[in-house]
């Protein structure tokens, strides 16, 4: 049995050289992205027009098409997707809007900067996406609007939210910034509530170089008032601009480089989503096999984009009934870091816990009660980001596959390590720091 790479053996994932390190790079930039760019550079037309310019426009109709929308709004980034598509919606101060507590912290500051407040709802303990049994406790007399989160790639439960907002008249606003081209009861994300907002920040699935984002709807009115809200509260030019502001607004304007960028990324999209699909499909596969880690759960009428696989530790399942999930992950962290699996956590504390959203007064044991099935998905869970995205990253994969076996050969050092501290939970983090 090869010993351990963090206590001096070989690692099982070699490391990268030129050739191989490009197999993971993301994004894959090729020579039509750059083609696509040169072609804006070389044009007469360098910013963004207040009506939208032409790569834009085009951007606009095919994302609008590959999602099966009657509109689309590129905007400057995800979170400005977010704001345009709320304040849109109608969405602003008073209102209180439902967001799960496991996500990354724009989509609350994006109902925050509509004025509006967020309140937060616990999650479903297998898919990490808003739990629609944990909605009808949070809402109040304000709640306007629910903004469930595709988190990772994998739809919410959308039906059953679709079903909660329509018996009480609320918006559903997607939040689909990780999860480009998954569907859900085979309908694509970005047309499954009144709007759907996805980011295009070279870490997506779907990327631009810089930054930039999309907000999809079938309403004709919330088109309208998206466009508006983009720039500056002016309606779109029929022919020259009148500079005339109708309504509150923003710059959240998309330029043409990045929205020919994203053009070109788009149309290797269902290819590349297909190989994904395939090469992490492989790689859970043999994960598996591997007592105490589960996979991602993927509900049959959804589809995954995968955009980031989180792994599912079980202490029980590994002997290890009295230990804390944290310190099981603590323990794996390191050992599959050290063998050259990039390992990470995606969110450290549930959006609740955060200053920036806490209530005054309100305690972290308090947060910790109330969002019991996120603080259990922060402390037992390991993430792979980026690294599997790129189609090529196959043999990496199979290393990195490679690697977890490793590991397993050894699970009594890895249970020797998490009984050395056999307590905690994010709470600790979140007042130390990282460890
Ligand atoms: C779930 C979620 N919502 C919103 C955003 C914000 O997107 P952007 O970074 O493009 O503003 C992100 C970006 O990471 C995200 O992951």
């Amino acid at each position: 049995m090869s010993r351990l790479a963090m206590l001096g053996g070989a690692p099982a994932v070699p490391a990268p050289d030129p050739v191989t390190a490009a197999l993971t790079d993301w994004p894959v930039v090729t020579a039509e992205d750059e083609q696509a760019v040169l072609r804006v550079l070389r044009g007469d037309r360098l910013t963004a027009a207040s009506g939208g310019d032409g790569e834009t426009t085009a951007l606009e109709r095919e994302w609008a098409e590959f999602t099966g929308t009657a509109h689309c709004v590129a905007v400057a980034s995800g979170t400005a997707a977010l704001e345009v598509a709320l304040a849109a919606a109608g969405i602003g101060p008073g209102d209180e809007v439902v967001v799960p507590a496991l996500t990354m912290n724009a989509t609350a500051h994006a109902v925050r900067r509509c004025g509006a407040e967020p309140v937060f709802a616990d999650i479903e303990p297998d898919t990490y996406t808003l739990d629609p049994a944990a909605v009808p406790a949070v809402l109040t007399g304000r709640t306007a609007a629910l903004l469930p989160v595709h988190l990772h790639g994998l739809p919410a439960a959308m039906d059953a939210l679709g079903d909660l907002a329509g018996d009480r008249g609320l918006a559903v606003v997607e939040d689909a910034a990780q999860a480009h081209g998954a569907r859900h009861q085979g309908s694509p994300v970005g047309s499954l509530g009144v709007a759907g907002c996805f980011s295009l920040h070279p870490s997506k699935n779907l990327p631009t170089c810089g930054e930039g984002g999309l907000v999809t709807t079938d309403s004709d009115s919330l088109h309208r008032a998206a466009l508006a809200l983009r720039n500056f509260g002016e309606r779109p030019p029929v022919r020259i601009r009148t500079y005339v502001a109708h309504g509150p607004g923003w710059n959240a304007r998309i330029g043409p480089v990045q929205a020919a960028f994203t053009r070109s990324q788009l149309s290797r999209l269902p290819q590349w989503s297909k190989a994904r699909e395939e090469s992490v499909g492989a790689l859970l596969n043999r994960l598996a096999a591997l007592p105490g880690l589960r996979g991602p759960v993927v509900p049959a009428d959804r589809t995954h984009a995968w955009h980031i696989v989180r792994l599912r530790l079980v202490p029980e399942e590994l002997g290890l009934p009295d230990v804390a999930p944290v310190s099981l992950r603590r323990a794996l962290h390191r050992a599959l870091r050290a063998e050259g699996v990039p390992v990470s956590r995606y969110q450290t504390a549930p959006l609740p816990a955060h200053p920036a959203f806490r209530p005054a007064g309100s305690s972290l044991d308090a947060i910790a009660e109330r969002f019991p099935v996120t603080g259990a998905a922060l402390d037992g869970t390991l993430c792979l980001q980026r690294r599997h995205l790129n189609p090529a990253a196959v043999p990496v994969l199979a290393a990195y596959a490679d690697a977890f076996e490793k590991v397993w050969d050894h699970l009594d050092t890895i249970r020797t390590m998490a009984r050395a501290r056999p307590h905690g939970d994010w709470r600790d983090e979140l007042r130390e720091g990282p460890r």
